[in-house]
C-alpha cells in the first residue's frame, strides 16, 4: 500500500477514444505509464463488448495506464476491471453518490447503468478505460446522482490511484456489494443468464450451478 508513483494527467478536447489513443501513445512513446488521459469528447468511444459508447461533451471519458508492477501482488488479471470499478465507485460514494458496481464491470444506480469500465493488458502495462454519465445518457441508461465536473473527477481519481489497496481488501467489500448484482442478468455466449444463484469467486469470476463464468472485460 505504498505511495510510490505519481500519475500524470493529460487532458484532450477531442480524441477517437481515450483507450485507443492511450494505447497508441504508449506504443510510440508519446505517453508513459503511470498516466491518465481524459477527453471532453470521443469520436469513436467503445464499450466492453465492442459497442459504441455515446461520447458527447459533458460526460466523463478517461483511460489510465499502470505498470503491472504497480498493481497489488494479489490482484488476478481477471479481476482488474472489477477492482478499478470498485475504487472509482468508492471515490464517488465518498462524494455522496449511491452508485454500486454490478458484476463484472458496470456502474449502476438503482436499476440503471450509469457507466462502465474496461481493461486490457499491453505487454506489462494495464490500460483501463472508464466512462461515466455525468449529464446525459441514452434512454435505457441513467446519470450520476451527484454533480461532478469531469476534469476535477479525473484529477481526484488519478490521485486516488496512487495508493492501491490489496485485492483481498476490495474483494471482501465487493462480496457484500455483489448481492446487488443478483437481481440482474449477464450475457454469456449471447444468452441472458440470471445472477440470482451466482457465487463470486476469489479471482473475480462467478460460478453458476457450479460452472465457472469469466467474461472478457
Ligand atoms: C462498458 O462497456 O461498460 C465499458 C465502457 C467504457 C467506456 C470508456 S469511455 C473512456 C474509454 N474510452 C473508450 O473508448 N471506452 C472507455
Amino acid at each position: 500500500m505504498a505511495k510510490d508513483y505519481k500519475m500524470e494527467v493529460i487532458f484532450k478536447e477531442l480524441v477517437s477514444s481515450t483507450q485507443t489513443k492511450l494505447i497508441k501513445g504508449l506504443e510510440i512513446g508519446q505517453f508513459a505509464a503511470p498516466c491518465m488521459l481524459i477527453a471532453s469528447r470521443q469520436e469513436a468511444g467503445f464499450g466492453s463488448r465492442g459497442s459504441a459508447w455515446q461520447s458527447d461533451e459533458g460526460n466523463f471519458f478517461a483511460s489510465f495506464a499502470l505498470s503491472s508492477q504497480a498493481l497489488p501482488d494479489d490482484l488476478p488479471l481477471s479481476a482488474i476491471s472489477i477492482y478499478f470499478a470498485y475504487l472509482f465507485a468508492t471515490l464517488l460514494r465518498e462524494k455522496g453518490s449511491k452508485l454500486f458496481v454490478k458484476w463484472p464491470n458496470d456502474l449502476y444506480i438503482d436499476g440503471k447503468k450509469i457507466g462502465g469500465v474496461l481493461s486490457t493488458k499491453k505487454g506489462e502495462i494495464i490500460v483501463c478505460g472508464i466512462g461515466l454519465n455525468l449529464e446525459f445518457a441514452p434512454h435505457y441508461a441513467g446519470v450520476l446522482d451527484i454533480k461532478c465536473e469531469a476534469k476535477e473527477l479525473g484529477r481526484a481519481f488519478a490521485k486516488y490511484l496512487e495508493i492501491l489497496p490489496k485485492w483481498k481488501e476490495i474483494l471482501s467489500k465487493f462480496k457484500v456489494e455483489f448481492q446487488k448484482s443478483k437481481k440482474f442478468s449477464v450475457h454469456v455466449d449471447l444468452e441472458p443468464v440470471s445472477l440470482e444463484n451466482a457465487v463470486l469467486n476469489d479471482d473475480g469470476s462467478i460460478s453458476i450451478d457450479g460452472k465457472k463464468v469469466f467474461l472478457a472485460r
